[in-house]
């Protein structure tokens, strides 16, 4: 059997997740299910990045204790994302002693090892928003513009990683496709930077200078860096550093990891470096999508402009929210969502267009007593080989998917209203039947290819040619 690991980018938990967070969350799930569906053994990842001076800021600012402020944020994450229906086998969480750090340790060594660990003193800007450090010509004001407050100037000896070593050779497998990097306009984006050449990175914290992180092997004044902590996760996970090493060798190298355009150097060039210097293989894939705007700005805590997805869960359901960020926002640009837009997509997609069509189509099927074939209700159990939607998903195009899905619930709203088999019914019952049993193939078909998308709604319809009955309740209710 095939084997599939996709990794979600480990969340800071110094906030509620927004839209953004859920978008990466979301499109993840989608392809992870998608390979279920192909039969594939999928492991999917995801977690949080705890081990963060965010964090102890946060957990202060509201008068907590971090690990019980940290508890906390990380069961609302889970929450999320059980009602979002994220089908992940493992949260990992980067404060666990036991699943993370020996192996973040290990990798540590490795780098060391190869003579990659270099001790210098450093002078420089460091953002605790960014979690990295940041240049002058970085600043607007003398802040930085995306987290608003001025850069902590740093004065310390820390550890560096040879990150430079390793421009050519990461600039080799990203040039020949060993490492692919998708959509093609980032991959020439980080392309762009390997050609300018990488800088070696600060990879450790003075211990006295920072309140949480992952103890350096063989120097207590040393914390580890939270990048260099955190890119380990997708290892770590796997068992690599711990005694049980068979998800490890299941899995890695990872098929794909998601992560959002801030977040691309730290993929497309620290990580695979880490690799290459610990010889690990490298990951296949590196999917980068893009931002969630508001009103045309990044959604983020910062700006103050984000939605929070239980508001809309909590109002249009979760499958609305997982339709809206499927189909509206392209995967490889930056998407706007407001809560007006979502209402109208709702009423119109959803609402008036899946929802509407189910019903009318299983209203006529039930009255006329007309049913679907048994041939038909078959491509249930042998799904995938009727998924169209195959050539999108593939290519990650998760929206180009969505719209073959709603090409088909037109075609079948036309057909309803052009053969009208609701009047023909009453004058010829041969005719209408033909039309009926037409449209409750493209209902099978519909149903099928919104799987990995809609799985709920996809169960729903299911059931409902299954059994012949009409819905109880609208699928998306109409809202005013
Ligand atoms: N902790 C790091 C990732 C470490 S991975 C080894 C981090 N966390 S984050 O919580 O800030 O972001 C997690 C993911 O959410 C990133 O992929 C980021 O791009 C994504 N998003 C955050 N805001 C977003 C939008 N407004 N829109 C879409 N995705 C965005 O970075």
């Amino acid at each position: 059997m095939k084997s599939f690991y996709i990794t979600t980018p480990i969340f800071y938990p110094n906030a509620k997740l927004h839209m953004g967070h859920a978008y990466t969350s979301t499109i993840s799930d989608i392809i992870a299910r998608y390979h279920r569906l192909k039969n594939e053994e999928v492991y999917f990842l995801t977690g949080a990045d705890e081990n963060t001076e965010k964090v102890v800021r946060a957990a202060k600012a509201l008068g907590v204790e971090t690990n019980k402020y940290l508890n906390d944020t990380v069961a609302n994450f889970k929450g999320l994302f059980s009602k979002l229906d994220i089908s992940y086998d493992q949260f990992l969480r980067t404060s666990d002693k036991e699943v993370h750090w020996p192996g973040a340790q290990e990798l540590w060594t490795k780098l060391v090892a190869a003579g990659d660990i270099e001790k210098r003193s450093y002078e420089g800007l460091y953002c605790v928003g960014h979690e990295s450090f940041i240049t002058e010509k970085d600043l607007v004001d003398g802040k930085c513009p995306e987290h608003g407050e001025e850069p902590q100037v740093l004065k310390e000896e820390n550890y560096f990683f040879k990150l430079s070593k390793y421009t050519n050779k990461i600039k080799e497998k990203i040039e020949s496709g060993e490492l692919e990097i998708i959509p093609s306009s980032r991959k020439n984006e980080i392309m762009a930077l390997l050609e300018r050449g990488l800088e070696d990175v600060s990879f450790s914290r003075p211990k006295d200078k920072v309140s949480v992180g992952i103890p350096v092997p063989n120097d207590p004044t040393q914390v580890m860096y939270v990048w260099c902590d955190a890119l380990s996760n997708y290892i770590t996970a796997l068992g690599y550093g711990r005694e049980n090493q068979e998800l490890f060798s299941k899995f890695w190298p990872a098929d794909l990891h998601v992560v959002g355009k801030d977040i691309l150097r730290f993929h497309a060039a620290i990580w695979p470096a880490m690799l290459l210097s610990a010889n690990i293989p490298l990951p296949k894939k590196i999917l980068v999508h893009g931002f969630i705007t508001s009103g045309g700005k990044k959604m983020s805590k910062t700006l103050g402009n984000v939605i929070d997805p239980e508001v809309l869960i909590e109002e249009y359901g979760a499958e609305a929210v997982r339709y809206y960020l499927a189909r509206h926002i392209s995967p490889f640009e930056d998407g706007d969502l407001t809560e007006e837009s979502f209402k109208e997509i709702y009423n119109a997609n959803l609402a008036n267009g899946l929802g509407n069509l189910v019903s009318r189509i299983m209203t006529m099927s039930v009255n006329y007593e007309i049913p679907a074939r048994e041939t038909e209700i078959k491509i249930f159990d042998d799904g995938h080989q009727f998924m169209e939607t195959s050539q999108f998903l593939d290519q990650f195009e998760i929206n180009k998917a969505m719209d073959v899905i709603w090409k088909y619930i037109s075609i079948a709203d036309n057909l309803i209203q052009t053969k009208e088999p609701f009047k023909t019914i009453k004058t010829d019952r041969t005719k209408a039947e033909i039309d009926i049993k037409t449209l409750l193939v493209y209902l099978v078909r519909i149903s099928v290819m919104l799987r990995p998308f809609l799985p709920e709604t996809a169960k729903k319809i299911e059931g409902l040619i299954k059994g012949n009955k009409i819905p109880e309740k609208p699928l998306f209710a109409r809202k005013d």
